[in-house]
């Protein structure tokens, strides 16, 4: 069997496995975070506030300033008949490096957001600019609890979200830096309702000028065979060099493409059940920045049915379906197909490069392109092929479980027998996951193995973004602060070689006296680990298997007869199998339901 550990917050707080940093003023009503590894610092905003912590101990020494709407704001937020307390103040959504000396900060600014220049002193003092506080529309939503995404780049920055008080115009918007702004055309075909999760700069060879913002959201679907209503998640992107057009598509991207993310199991009947909510994507970076793999977590919410499911992309699936056919509907009364006319040059969602700039075909920038492409970019945003993940099914799928996942990182851990990647997944209950995926042999299915569920948090509550792994350390937002958790703390596994191996975490191996840290590459003798099969009969053989370790805990309870007795028992791992059984005189029988 397996063992996993199920820790409670007291038992992280006092073992030093995780700190929470909750502010001074009671809530912190985290916001946003950007982590500054050069200076070790993490910054975070909140509700009229921005904090600059030293990382380390979460405790330990902070830095703060005030930051409130401009004046009159919160007045007239009120007057408009917001909630003073949850609507009306300046909640600070996003935080990004701009220079050696200086960060960005907008916020909601009492449903006026603004932005302004931060700067950050040798000792993580900060400051902000009076003088440059300036409008920030079109870089986060007026409303703080609406879903936004944004990526910094070249001193530009891209931003999905509503950009209008009421919180109907929704945009990819770039803004800052040289260029003129850049938006979307207000039109459901390229963007009906969305919600946007994520947006991220990935190239696509060594050329620049095939550098690509990809954002991935949810919105309204409008394909063939769809209930009415019913969401999609997509992968959208436009080209960084993208300049709009020179007669149509003025100052709007001309390069915008979308294409349908699909994760999905295999049903009875042979349905299969989707899961369209996107909740959260993360990008697993590797040494080749083209190709890091995107892991979503889905999610489908019914009255009878709530499931979750994990999936992975790889990049050139998503390449091949931005290559492949448009979606194409003739008129209302037809049926979407696949385009098969002729596709104007430059193909649309190609971006202005070397390719394209030759001697008698001249297309050195987007408003180069001839108009028929640029009418040909506006009514074919979608592509015809969606994106199956890899594999075709999901890594994790979990359903009919008392709690929502909403959040993931990933971590890839070398370890004795190869390369596992472990998910950190976040809950709306204030726990963290720690999972793996595995392939069994040479079959499909995946066998899911939680190592840990860490109750990093008493409280239940809506995830603030902040969720993301740095030195051995994954940090975690919440409304009520940020906490510091470590990856992993190999002793609680237990003081047998056995427990460690059943343990079966990548991070950890029995060292010969020891469960602890497994580094790769070491000489260690004793370095005992198996995280494919968890058999600790092979491993520890010689390591005195049986005598110290016994994997059954006992409970004993005394019930009447002709009475109920409340029969409890909590397991201290999520894996554990719990038997009753009734001892009347010598004999013992299970108890079933
Ligand atoms: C946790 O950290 C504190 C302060 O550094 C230290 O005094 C304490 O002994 C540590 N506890 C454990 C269990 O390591
Ligand atoms: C960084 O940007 C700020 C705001 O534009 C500017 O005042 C400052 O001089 C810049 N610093 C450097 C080192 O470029
Ligand atoms: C196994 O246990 C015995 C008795 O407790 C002890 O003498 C021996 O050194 C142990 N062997 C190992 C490999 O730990
Ligand atoms: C329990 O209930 C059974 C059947 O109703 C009865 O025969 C028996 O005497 C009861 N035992 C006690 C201890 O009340
Ligand atoms: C049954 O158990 C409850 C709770 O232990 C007790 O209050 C009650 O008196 C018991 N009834 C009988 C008939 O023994």
């Amino acid at each position: 069997s397996q063992q996993s550990l199920r820790l409670h917050h007291e038992n992280l707080l006092s073992t030093n496995r995780s700190s929470i940093f909750s502010g001074h003023h009671g809530q912190l009503s985290l916001t946003a975070v950007f982590l500054d590894e050069y200076r070790d610092r993490l910054f975070l905003g909140g509700k009229d506030i921005l904090y600059s912590l030293l990382l380390g101990p979460a405790s330990s020494e902070s830095k703060e300033i005030y930051w409130p709407p401009l004046p009159g704001n919160r007045e007239d937020c009120i007057q408009t008949g917001k909630e003073p307390q949850t609507e009306c103040a300046n909640f600070v959504r996003l935080l990004q490096p701009y220079n050696r000396t200086h960060l960005l900060a907008c916020g909601t600014g009492a449903f006026q957001p603004m932005c302004a220049f931060i700067s950050v002193g040798h000792r993580g003092e900060v400051r902000r600019c009076e003088d440059r506080q300036s409008n920030g529309r079109g870089k986060v939503p007026h409303d703080p609890s609406l879903p936004f995404a944004s990526t910094f780049n070249g001193g530009e920055l891209y931003a999905g979200l509503t950009a209008d008080f009421l919180g109907r115009d929704s945009v990819i918007f770039r803004s800052m830096g040289g260029r003129s702004t850049m938006r979307t055309e207000t039109d459901q075909k390229l963007l009906h309702d969305p919600k946007f999760i994520a947006a991220h700069l990935i190239p696509d060879n060594d050329d620049k000028d095939n550098d690509k913002v990809y954002f991935f959201f949810t919105e309204k679907a409008s394909e063939p065979g769809d209930r009415e209503g019913a969401i999609h998640t997509r992968v959208g992107r436009v080209c960084a060099n993208d300049v709009g057009g020179q007669r149509v598509l003025v100052n709007k991207w001309s390069t915008f493409i979308k294409a349908r993310l699909v994760c999905s199991v295999p049903g009875p009947h042979g349905i299969d059940t989707h899961f369209n909510q996107l909740e959260d994507v993360f990008l697993l970076r590797t040494k080749d920045e083209r190709n890091p793999d995107v892991y979503a977590i889905f999610s489908t919410i019914s009255n009878v049915f709530q499931g979750f499911a994990v999936c992975v992309y790889r990049m050139a699936d998503i390449r091949e379906a931005f290559n492949g056919p448009f979606a194409h509907k003739e008129g209302p009364d037809y049926q979407w197909g696949a385009f098969e006319g002729r596709v104007p040059y430059p193909r649309p969602g190609v971006c202005p490069s070397k390719i394209t700039n030759q001697p008698g075909r001249e297309f050195g920038s987007t408003k180069d392109f001839p108009d028929s492409v640029l009418q040909f970019a506006r009514s074919h945003p979608l592509m015809w092929r969606p994106v199956y993940p890899a594999l075709r099914q999901p890594v994790l799928v979990k359903t009919n479980i008392p709690y929502k996942l909403k959040q993931i990182v990933v971590d890839r851990v070398e370890a004795e027998d190869g390369q596992y990647d472990v998910m950190f997944i976040g809950t709306d209950v204030g726990t963290v996951l720690k999972v793996l995926a595995l392939h069994s042999g040479n079959s499909l299915e995946t066998e899911e193995v939680t190592l840990e569920e860490l109750q990093v948090f008493k409280v239940r509550f809506t995830p603030s973004g902040v969720f993301f792994i740095l030195s051995q350390a994954l940090y975690v937002g919440s409304p009520a602060g940020v906490a510091q958790v470590k990856l992993h703390r190999c002793e609680t596994y237990g003081k047998a070689c056995a427990e460690c191996c059943l343990a079966r975490d990548p991070y950890c191996a029995w060292d010969g006296s020891l469960c602890a840290r497994y580094t790769p590459n070491s000489k260690r003798r004793y370095r005992r680990q198996d995280i494919r099969h968890g058999n600790p009969v092979l491993q520890c053989v010689d390591q005195n298997l049986s005598e110290d370790i016994d994997m059954t805990e006992d409970k004993v309870v005394y019930g009447t007869e002709n009475n109920s007795t409340f029969l409890e028992c909590v397991p201290r791992s999520p894996q554990a199998t719990v038997t009753w059984l009734v001892q009347r005189d010598d004999r013992k029988e299970e108890v079933r339901r």
